[in-house]
């Protein structure tokens, strides 16, 4: 069966790794070669064919990207507008857009990331109209930096483990997830953790325990960066 899933972009947190350049300007709207950061999430929303996005900004950026993305016309999509105060997790952004996704099920994005490659297009519209409960998996050299999973023969993600000290493997999970309609009631089960967060590998792990998640492994031709730092934004 073909689902229709509803898509947020989170797009707020204080982008300290960056600064001085985002005192002043939020790190989703730093300019990527020609456009703002974010419009690489947003073509990938429209990848996965979403047409009502919500986009979470802190408070004090909301006017900034209303401005830049409006209601999403242009596009032919709703675009809707909803603040993070506090970076308090990103599993929080499926709190905060629970009366947004209602009985829907989800595609979350971060703003800073962005993929490319041959296919691509295939790949999200394959995942996005799927029931499952997807990540996409990216090999990496530095894995310690990221969430790394191990998965089997079927696809299914069997470990999980957020910046390891001693990782299972190469495989970063990246910041694109497809859930179920049940997400925002696993969220607000999830409690802080040590960093005061909630953290999106926990959420994950409730479905990795059910043997509810999915890997999808971008491999050779494709590109995946987290503008996070200095050196993956240039
Ligand atoms: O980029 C992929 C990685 O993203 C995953 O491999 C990790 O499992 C996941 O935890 C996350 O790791 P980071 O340490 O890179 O997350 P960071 O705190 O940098 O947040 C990622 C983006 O989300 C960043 O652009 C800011 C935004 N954000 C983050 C938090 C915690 C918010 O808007 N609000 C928040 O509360």
């Amino acid at each position: 069966m073909m689902i229709q899933r509803k898509g947020i972009i989170l797009a707020g947190g204080n982008g300290t790794r960056l600064r001085p350049i985002t005192n002043t300007i939020p790190k989703c709207l730093l300019p990527v070669y020609d456009k703002p950061m974010i419009y690489y999430s947003l073509s990938a929303m429209l990848l996965c064919e979403i047409k009502d996005l919500l986009i979470i900004t802190r408070p004090e950026d909301k006017n900034s990207f209303k401005r830049l993305l409006g209601d999403g016309y242009q596009w032919g999509i709703k675009v809707k507008y909803a603040v993070q105060p506090k970076p308090r997790g990103i599993a929080d952004a499926l709190i905060i857009g629970e009366k947004f996704l209602g009985q829907s099920s989800c595609v979350l994005m971060l703003g800073d990331n962005l993929f490319y490659g041959n296919g691509l297009e295939r790949k999200l519209q394959k995942l996005s109209r799927s029931e499952k409960n997807s990540v996409l998996a990216y090999e990496v050299k530095d894995p310690e930096r990221f969430g790394i999973c191990e998965i089997n023969s079927s696809g299914l993600v069997v470990s999980l483990k957020e910046k390891p000290s001693k990782p299972k493997s190469n495989l970063a999970v990246t910041g694109l997830y497809f859930y179920d309609k049940n997400v925002s009631s696993v969220a607000k089960k999830l409690k802080p953790s040590k960093r005061g967060e909630l953290e999106i590998t926990d959420l994950n792990m409730r479905y990795m325990e059910n043997n509810k998640l999915y890997a999808e492994v971008l491999g050779k031709g494709f590109s995946w960066f987290d503008a996070g730092t200095i050196e993956s934004l240039l």
